[in-house]
């Protein structure tokens, strides 16, 4: 039992809930390690599965067994997950191949982000209780477990509590773009108070919450967007302007914005589209694009303007940061659409097209 983990429903009947002094929560615990808590009288979940990497055909929805939680680790009955454009990679195999996985164990659950509610707690677990609801992420491990399941144990320092202000479900698709944002906005382009933000992809997912952030820090933001309704959204969560990307008049729009030149701007897309629009950066304006893994060509920025790609680097001061600016708001999860479990080839279609904001799979629907 390489972890100490209960690995049937009988015994895991048999784990007695200790209650905590500091509240009436109740935490899962014996001398041995954390315990499964059982889905009904089995131990089996739903949850969108591979058996081999490869294009969305790959996706199978079925029961498998609730993963085991490790000692550091915390069970989370999934409530939202996050869809986004990495786990085309995580299912091709790219992620795998990142995180130097030369043999992959099938079945492998998909899924890095979500939120819920902790079922269950690991006995080295300390700062959350059962019943907390919290967001966090899982990276590619052997065996690996997801987020597009009804459970997922997580590393409990690969969770945070849920910022007051958000929902589960909106929370499950907050922590790599929201992460992302931050990192750019604030580690990798300096963003001061006041100073005047270009950021192109702005109805994305990283776009959308660069655009709240930036605003809560301080800067005035001109969204360059996906369509008419992309413009719609960066004006309702706050950009002090916004224009079409696909059709707009942005060299007038930015002229207009910043006669003078950007100081930074985000970049969330690339392509010709992208390179014009850095033709506004003022003498020594910086740009942050994140990296990407299918490495398009790096955006080309006039002279005299620093250029950087960066990850998201997530870690406990950056979601801290992250949560606290949530919580200063105003601070939205815009999401495009929702998807059950089922549904799951559907939402891997959707993230080639048009859509606002991010995509989450919910597995209760
Ligand atoms: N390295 C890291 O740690 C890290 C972490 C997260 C994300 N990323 C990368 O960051 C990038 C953004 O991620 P994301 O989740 O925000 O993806 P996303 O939601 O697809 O955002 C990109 C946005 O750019 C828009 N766009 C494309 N061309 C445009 C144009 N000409 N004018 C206006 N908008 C345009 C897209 O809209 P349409 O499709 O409708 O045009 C989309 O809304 C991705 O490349 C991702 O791989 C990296």
């Amino acid at each position: 039992m390489g972890t100490g983990v209960v690995k049937d429903c009988r015994a895991a009947r048999s784990v007695r809930p200790i209650r905590k002094e500091w509240g009436n929560s109740i935490t899962y615990k014996n001398s041995t390690a954390a315990k499964k808590v059982m889905n009904g009288d089995n131990n089996e979940m739903k949850a969108v599965v591979i058996d081999g990497f490869g294009g969305p055909e790959v996706l199978t929805v079925r029961n498998v067994s609730v993963p085991d939680v490790g000692p550091e680790q915390i069970l989370i009955k999934v409530d939202s997950a996050g869809v986004g454009v990495w786990d085309i990679g995580e299912r091709q195999g790219m992620i795998a191949q990142m995180f130097g996985i030369r043999e992959p164990i099938f079945p492998w659950v998909i899924g890095s982000e979500g939120a819920g509610t902790i079922v269950a707690a690991g006995e080295n677990v300390s700062g959350f209780q059962v019943g907390d609801l919290v967001y966090g992420h899982v990276w590619a491990k052997n065996p690996k477990a997801g987020f597009y399941a009804e459970y997922t144990p997580v590393d409990a320092d690969h969770a945070w509590a849920i910022p007051s202000t958000l929902t589960t479900e909106k929370a499950g698709a907050l922590l790599i773009d929201g992460a992302t944002a931050l990192r750019g906005l604030d580690d990798t382009l300096g963003l001061e108070q006041d100073e005047k933000l270009m950021v192109f992809g702005a109805s994305g997912g990283v776009g959308h919450f660069a655009i709240q952030l930036a605003k809560i820090l301080g800067a005035q933001v001109f969204a360059i967007a996906s369509g008419e309704d992309g413009v719609a959204l960066c004006q309702e969560l706050g950009a002090d302007a916004a224009v079409d990307g696909h059709g707009g008049d942005m060299a007038a729009a930015a002229r207009d914005f910043a006669p003078d030149g950007f100081d930074a701007a985000l970049l969330t897309a690339g392509g010709k589209v992208a390179d014009r629009a850095l033709a506004s950066m003022r003498e020594g304006g910086r740009v942050a694009f994140p990296w990407h893994p299918q490495q398009r060509p790096d955006p080309k920025v006039p002279a005299n303007v620093r250029t950087q790609a960066f990850d998201a680097n997530i870690d406990q001061a950056l979601i801290t940061k992250l949560n606290n600016l949530i919580e200063a708001g105003p601070f939205d999860v815009h999401l495009g659409n929702t998807f059950s479990l089922d549904q799951v080839g559907d939402a891997h279609q959707a993230l080639s097209s048009h859509y606002l904001g991010r995509l989450a799979l919910l597995p209760g629907l």
